[in-house]
């Protein structure tokens, strides 16, 4: 996969290569819908070195999704800062940052996001079409992907005809096609059964031994203790190495 006129550079990290991806400082998110407004994050600031593996946990409505969807660029925070490899995502163009979440950051989901009329790796393949790359290359890469998650066998499937396990290791596989030097995945086990769980969690585990900065987005202590370092979420609020899931650590 190496090797490729189209690959990424590497990041160019504010403090050298060990510098912090991600820097949030004071976030805030405020949904507004009619006349109420929910803070969901109410204040986090936060700092990721390149190659961490963190976890986040935290019970349902305490705001996960929305720090990952803002840690994303999926969506902007209310108020407080947020620098990705040092630079001020409020002040990325639109196109800047479709390039960020296209060729930076690879995302899986609890709900797969699979597109249902498409094989296997044709889903691999579609973040590499967005990023131009030609035909023959996108498909090399994208049967390399699946082989990674151990999927070589079941390229043609289509997600309906795969096990929710695969189905999750098939957006795992598109998740890391691009080499994005960050993944984010929200409840990626959410829908498994615990021994696909153990395969997701095992794949987690190899990308963030190849480099990659992680971040995991879990209600389930059991699945933090994969990570390095967790932060407990609690209504808006993070906490640093969460006495509450601490002792799962490793
Ligand atoms: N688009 C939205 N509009 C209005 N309120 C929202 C929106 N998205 C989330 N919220 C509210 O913000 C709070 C945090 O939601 P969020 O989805 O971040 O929680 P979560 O921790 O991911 O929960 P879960 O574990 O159930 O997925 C909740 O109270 C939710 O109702
Ligand atoms: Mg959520």
């Amino acid at each position: 996969m190496d090797g490729s006129e189209h690959d990424t550079p590497p990041l160019d990290l504010p403090g050298g290569p060990d510098g912090p991806v991600i820097e949030l400082d004071k976030v805030t998110k405020v949904y507004r819908t009619g006349s109420i407004a929910v803070a969901a994050l109410r204040g986090v600031s936060l700092s990721i070195r390149q190659g961490e593996y963190v976890a986040v946990i935290g019970p349902s409505g305490s705001g996960k999704s929305t720090l990952m969807h803002i840690l994303g660029c999926l969506d902007t925070p209310t108020s407080g800062a947020y620098r990705l490899a040092g630079e001020h995502v409020s002040d990325m163009s639109e196109a800047a940052l479709a390039e960020v979440r296209n060729r930076r950051i690879g995302f899986v989901f609890q709900q797969f996001n699979l597109l249902a009329s498409m094989s296997a790796w044709q889903n691999v393949e579609l973040p590499l079409a967005y990023a131009g790359l030609h035909r023959a290359e996108r498909k090399e890469r994208s049967m390399d992907a699946l082989a990674r998650v151990g999927l070589a066998g079941r390229v043609h499937h289509r997600p309906g005809e795969l096990s929710g396990g695969q189905q999750q290791r098939v957006a795992v596989a598109r998740a890391l096609v691009t080499e994005p030097d960050l993944i984010l995945a929200d409840e990626p086990t959410g829908n498994l059964d615990s021994l696909s769980a153990g395969d997701v969690l095992s794949l987690m585990d190899e990308l963030h031994e190849a480099g990659r900065t992680l971040v995991l987005i879990t209600h389930d202590a059991g699945v933090a203790s994969a990570s390095g370092r967790v932060l407990g979420i609690h209504d808006g609020l993070l906490t640093e190495n969460d006495d509450r899931y601490h002792e799962h650590v490793r």
